[in-house]
């Protein structure tokens, strides 16, 4: 029964190194559910229910990056990019993965129509998995991603945040204007409204302080967002007065403090330069 199916099902991922705990049902076969832990390998992403058979497959599997081109490297991290269709197999075992952190309904199935921009870092052994996002081919609404996730042992490190700049990186590229499939998650509302948040107000300090013709389009354009979003975010974070019959954009005190405060801190960036990569066609 589709009810008690959605509840948790695997206790405990051996993945690499990493001890995962899931925080959401995925549906994988349904034996799996019954071993108490299973096993799955970091390069293919096929999974095991018994140490032995992983054993076996690990002596075994050559891979050792995600199966795509290699379309950024910088000291810390490499994105592959990976065609559903080509690599269907492997991006079906990404989205089973991927669902044991997503509450929300996510294809697992039909992986043809998506491109996946999978997140590395590196070391002697190979090119680790750290977080994805997905993107349909052909998106009627005008959406940069589908799907976004760091993996638990990745997250609040900032990893996050290079996903989603590579991913308004693209758009740019393209000449287009993004934005990611909604709902959100509150994880996901969390991370963007932080990067747009900080991105608006790197935009807006850096124009002429006496230059009061920014306008919301200016903004969408510079970065890559759409109109609407950068409009929410205006409005989240209270940057938007009405005065003497002119809508303006200002930033306040606070948050001026907010991101002089922010600035401080070291932070992971994507290198735009560094990324090679056409729109597909
Ligand atoms: N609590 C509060 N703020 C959070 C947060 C949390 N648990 N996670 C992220 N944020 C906010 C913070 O402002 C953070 O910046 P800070 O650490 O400087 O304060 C900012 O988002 C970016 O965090 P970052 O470390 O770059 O993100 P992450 O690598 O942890 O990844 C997600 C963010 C959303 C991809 C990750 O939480 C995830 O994979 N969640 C599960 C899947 C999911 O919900 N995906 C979105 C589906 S729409
Ligand atoms: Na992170």
């Amino acid at each position: 029964p589709a009810e008690i199916s959605r509840i948790r099902n695997i206790s405990k991922v051996q993945f690499g190194k990493h001890d995962l705990f899931p925080w959401y049902f995925s549906p994988y076969p349904e034996a799996f559910g019954m071993e108490d832990v299973m096993y799955i390998c970091e390069f293919c992403l096929g999974y095991y229910g018994d140490f032995k058979s992983f054993s076996r497959h690990r002596t075994k599997c050559t891979l050792q990056h995600p199966p795509g081109n290699e379309i950024y490297r910088d000291e810390s991290v490499s994105f592959f990019e990976i065609d559903g269709r080509r690599q269907r197999t492997w991006c079906r075992n990404l989205c089973l993965l991927s669902k044991m952190f997503l509450d929300h309904k996510t294809l697992y199935y039909d992986v043809d129509p998506f491109l996946f921009y999978v997140m590395t870092v590196r070391d002697d052994k190979g090119f680790h998995l750290v977080g994805y996002f997905s993107k349909e081919k052909e998106s009627a609404d005008g959406y940069n991603v589908a799907c976004i996730l760091t993996l638990p042992q990745y997250q609040r490190k900032g990893y996050g945040r290079l996903l989603i700049q590579f991913s308004y990186e693209l758009s740019r590229i393209e000449g287009k204007l993004g934005s990611p499939e909604k709902p959100l998650s509150d994880l996901g509302l969390l991370s963007y409204r932080q990067y747009w948040g900080e991105n608006i107000i790197d935009l807006l300090v850096g124009f002429n302080e006496r230059d009061d013709r920014v306008t919301i389009e200016h903004i969408s354009t510079a970065l890559a967002m759409t109109p609407q979003d950068v409009e929410h975010t205006l409005g989240a974070l209270r940057m938007q007065i009405y005065h003497r019959g002119e809508h303006k954009i200002v930033i306040p005190e606070k948050l001026i403090l907010q991101w002089e405060k922010q600035k401080t801190k070291k932070r992971r960036v994507i290198d735009p330069s560094r990324i090679q990569w056409k729109p597909p066609v």
